[in-house]
């Protein structure tokens, strides 16, 4: 794929909970490399990969890529003939892949582009398969999304989405309301934050076929890494903010969870839905290529050029 395939992305920068690129690009950055070291991330994102059913030739597009960490792992798992592509709305996340890429060898088998997954840069059927792992949750018109992978993914191939659900999260705390408050607040602060129970219905909506749902649980008893990935001061800075709660509550209710990891009692968990589905039409295996079939076309719908990287 050449860099005339890739329109421009136009807009702002899209918020990621809390996070932008352009307010705090490298918290963001430690943030997306802390959860790849956690096993709960490793594990059900491998068995992601595996639902791609990829193959030696396959080109698989990562949307919301971040900064390449599945992208890498998938151009482990393909063939030289092989191609991923990523893309991200975040222009500082874009650089980042392609630093990495450029520094761990990747740049031949991993591209990076700006673009936005509810209106993505590619013709019809240009993937084997297609992923976003934890972005719809960030994008208001989910459905749009899932629709936009659906079109850019082959006939026969794979389109994979996984999300939390917001509406699961469980906190361990003297108050159970206030928690289900300061929970809600801070969900509503997110553009889709129960996307991820919707998944079914979206995919069968954009057309796809045999949809199924896997469901994984993290469940974590160490505060520190609940605040990371769960955001936890935000959550009660976003509940006083919003007025669902007051400053003293939202500072009490910090207080207490504070006091139950002090006596190792601290327990929260959120469930994640990871939902697959095919493409009507085309061969069976995704990477599988009819004997004598052309690779997926290049030609970009909208000729401008634009921002491969
Ligand atoms: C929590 S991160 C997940 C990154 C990566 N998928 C992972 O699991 O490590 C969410 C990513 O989605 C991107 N994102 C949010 N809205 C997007 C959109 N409309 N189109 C493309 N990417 C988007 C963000 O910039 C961010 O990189």
């Amino acid at each position: 794929m050449d860099s005339t395939d890739i329109r421009p992305v136009t807009g702002a920068a899209v918020p990621v909970g809390s996070r932008t690129a352009a307010d705090g690009g490298e918290a963001f950055v430690h943030y997306l490399d802390l959860t790849s070291t956690l096993r709960f991330f490793q594990r059900y994102k491998e068995r992601s990969y595996s639902a791609l059913d990829l193959d030696a030739a396959a080109r698989v597009l990562d949307a919301g890529c971040g900064v390449g960490t599945d992208a890498f792992a998938l151009a482990e798992r393909i063939g030289p003939d092989g191609v991923v592509h990523g893309v991200d709305v975040d222009r500082h996340l874009v650089d980042e892949a392609v630093a990495r890429a450029a520094a761990e060898g990747w740049s031949e088998r991993a591209r990076f582009h700006l673009g936005d997954v509810t209106d993505l840069p590619f013709p019809d059927g240009s993937f084997t398969a297609c992923r976003a792992d934890r972005v719809l949750v960030h994008v208001a018109e989910a459905g749009t999304a899932v629709r936009e992978l659906a079109r850019v993914c082959r006939p026969g191939g794979v389109v994979f989405v996984s999300d939390p659900d917001y509406a699961t999260v469980v906190i361990d705390a003297a108050r159970p309301e206030l928690t289900d408050t300061i929970v809600r607040a801070y969900a509503a602060g997110l553009a889709s934050p129960y996307v991820a129970h919707r998944l079914p219905l979206l995919f069968r909506q954009a057309g796809l076929r045999d949809v199924t749902v896997s469901a994984d649980t993290f469940v974590v008893s160490d505060l520190a890494v609940a605040q990371q990935v769960l955001e936890l001061d935000l959550m009660a800075e976003r509940a006083v903010r919003s007025g669902a709660v007051d400053r003293r509550a939202a500072d009490g209710w910090l207080e207490d969870l504070g006091e139950r990891a002090s006596r190792h009692e601290f327990f929260a968990a959120v469930t994640g839905f990871g939902v697959r589905g095919r493409k009507p039409g085309g061969p069976s295996g995704t990477g599988s290529r009819r004997e004598g079939a052309q690779p997926p076309s290049t030609v970009p719908r909208d000729p401008a050029s634009g921002g491969e990287r």
